[in-house]
């Protein structure tokens, strides 16, 4: 079974979506450990509960952005994990990090990639007046909110949306594609070809993330 170690900030919704999936039986991964910039990171009390080890390395404690991911990488590595999943964490990641774990780093991002890379996509997407917007999950480049695509789910914008009911939606769908994205990484169903994923059979899977927009 592949190891998985997710990295949280905060609220860590996109974690229990995982939790839930391995729980279901719909995630055959051993979810190893989470580990947190942010001592109070309200997940960090979820994963306890759920019987995952929990670490937290505070980035205010570091020098810089060298000290920290290097700290940061070798409790990832304690864990030898084959994934490392970045699961709102909110912090920019030096390129020796995101190098050391290429084709094993993995991020949801709250917009449809490459557009509103950052923060705020939803406020940004409802300035530029958009009408699909969505999440992405992708492997990590040293490129902040960038990489080659493993999945996507759009969802309309509506007329009179606020920030608040246009996450919330997003949010439903990220948390039926990280597990999505997780359990192809699991099957070693991803390849990568140049800056492309490429899915392996039952290509279907992917296209039902694409029909809730039309019904
Ligand atoms: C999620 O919406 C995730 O996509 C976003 O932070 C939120 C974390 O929520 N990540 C980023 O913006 C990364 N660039 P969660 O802690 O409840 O999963």
């Amino acid at each position: 079974m592949k190891k998985i170690v997710i990295l949280i900030s905060g609220r860590g919704s996109n974690m229990e979506a995982l939790i839930a999936a391995r729980d279901a039986g719909n995630l055959p991964v051993n979810l190893a450990a989470v580990i947190s910039n942010r001592p109070d990171a309200k997940g960090l009390e979820t994963a306890a509960k759920a019987g995952i080890a929990t670490h937290y390395i505070d980035h205010k404690a570091f020098a810089g952005r060298e000290a920290f991911d290097a700290a940061l990488a070798e409790c990832i590595d304690g864990f030898v994990p084959d994934l490392v999943v970045l699961a709102g964490f909110m912090r920019i990641l030096s390129e020796g990090f995101v190098r050391h774990y290429e084709g094993r780093l993995m991020n949801i991002h709250p917009s449809l990639l490459p557009s509103f890379p950052g923060l705020h996509t939803h406020q940004r997407a409802l300035e530029e007046g958009v009408r699909i917007h969505g999440c992405t999950v992708h492997f990590v480049t040293p490129t902040l909110d960038h990489g080659p695509v493993i999945i996507q789910a759009a969802v309309p914008v509506l007329d009179g949306d606020d920030e608040g009911a246009l996450s919330a939606r997003v949010l439903r769908q990220e948390h039926l594609i990280y597990p999505q994205a997780v359990r192809w990484f699991a099957e070693g169903r991803l390849t990568l070809d140049g800056a492309r994923v490429r899915l392996s059979a039952e290509l279907d899977d992917r296209a039902a993330f694409i029909s809730p927009l039309l019904r």
